[in-house]
């Protein structure tokens, strides 16, 4: 269900959690490649405060992004959180080189939800998404049972250190296995204007009632570039990366959208694109972007 008001209007999942469908995404938060501290931490604290002061109402974080540091520049700036979710991810950690090795055993799982725990200062985490997926790109979904670490976080769910669970970087199969043995809010997988495989699991998430949190909206690490972005967006008065956002939310009523910036004017220039409402030419000309 989609109620409408600004961000995009709002995404009650079945379970009843309300995601703005404009997010945020914090990994930017931390320093170059995601490891140590950014340049500008108090600009990182202003961004987050900029962002639940437009009304955003959930932040995706890990506390793999730095290790640590942006999970406690999200503490110092949004706790005790009130109205707003902070998600993270677990199902890896960093190692010394700044690579993201899997972690995905029960006691490498239960020590991530602790870490999450402290670092955030919290007693429970508002949701928990698995990641799952790897594959030569990192960032895909690959077959196989999750299972074991998908229960492992049930149990925590059952304790009480959970709130909510989600899985991420899935295929359908992985999301079923997964709402087999405890029921989740979200699925959040790579996809944008340029990045379209999900299309199927969207659709069928939709009828579920179960939020798609799209990650990477503008292109992440490789920004999206498309003749037909930049001309929709000239026609339009606007920027390409405004029109991703747009094109994102008039997709499906379940994307939530989760861009990240470090900096506050990107933020409100991201927020801003919810607004945008894309003709139906525009749409038909985006066609082609995507594979
Ligand atoms: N589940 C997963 O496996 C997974 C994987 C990757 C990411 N994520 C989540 O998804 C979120 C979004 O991904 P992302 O931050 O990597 O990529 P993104 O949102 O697609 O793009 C972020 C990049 O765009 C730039 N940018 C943002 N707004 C801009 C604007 N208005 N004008 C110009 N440049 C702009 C940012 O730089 P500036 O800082 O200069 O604005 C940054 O370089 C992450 O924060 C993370 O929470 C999840």
């Amino acid at each position: 269900m989609v109620t409408k008001n600004t961000l995009g209007g709002t995404f009650v999942s079945s379970q009843g959690i309300a995601f703005t469908r404009m997010g945020y995404g914090a990994m930017q938060l931390a320093g170059p490649r995601v490891w140590g501290p950014p340049a500008d931490r108090d600009e990182a604290v202003r961004v987050l405060r900029a962002a639940v002061e437009a009304g955003v109402n959930h932040i995706d974080t890990a506390d793999f992004y730095g290790p640590h540091t942006t999970n406690e520049i999200i503490s110092e700036a949004l706790a005790p959180y009130d109205g707003v979710s902070i998600v993270t991810k677990v199902g890896s950690v960093r190692d010394d080189n700044g690579g993201w090795p899997h972690a995905r055993s029960p006691k490498e799982l239960r020590e991530q939800v602790e870490s999450n725990l402290t670092t955030l200062g919290v007693e429970a985490l508002d949701i928990v998404n698995l990641r799952v997926g790897g594959g030569p790109d990192g960032h895909s979904a690959v077959p196989g049972s999750l299972s074991e670490p998908f229960g492992a976080l049930a149990e925590l769910r059952e304790q009480g250190k959970i709130k909510h669970l989600g899985v991420s970087v899935v295929d359908a199969d992985q999301v079923a296995e997964a709402r087999s043995i405890a029921p989740i809010v979200t699925v959040q997988n790579w996809y944008n204007v340029a990045h379209r495989g999900d299309e199927a699991l969207i659709a069928s998430l939709n009828e579920q009632g179960i939020a798609y949190t799209a990650f990477w909206p503008l292109g992440g690490f490789n920004p999206v570039q498309s003749g037909a972005l930049d001309t929709v967006a000239e026609r339009l008065g606007t920027t390409a990366k405004a029109v991703a956002i747009a094109w994102l939310l008039q997709r499906s009523p379940n994307i939530v959208v989760i861009p990240g910036t470090s900096k506050v004017a990107h933020l409100h220039e991201n927020l801003a694109a919810a607004e945008l409402e894309l003709p139906e030419d525009a749409l038909t000309e985006l066609e082609d972007v995507g594979v």
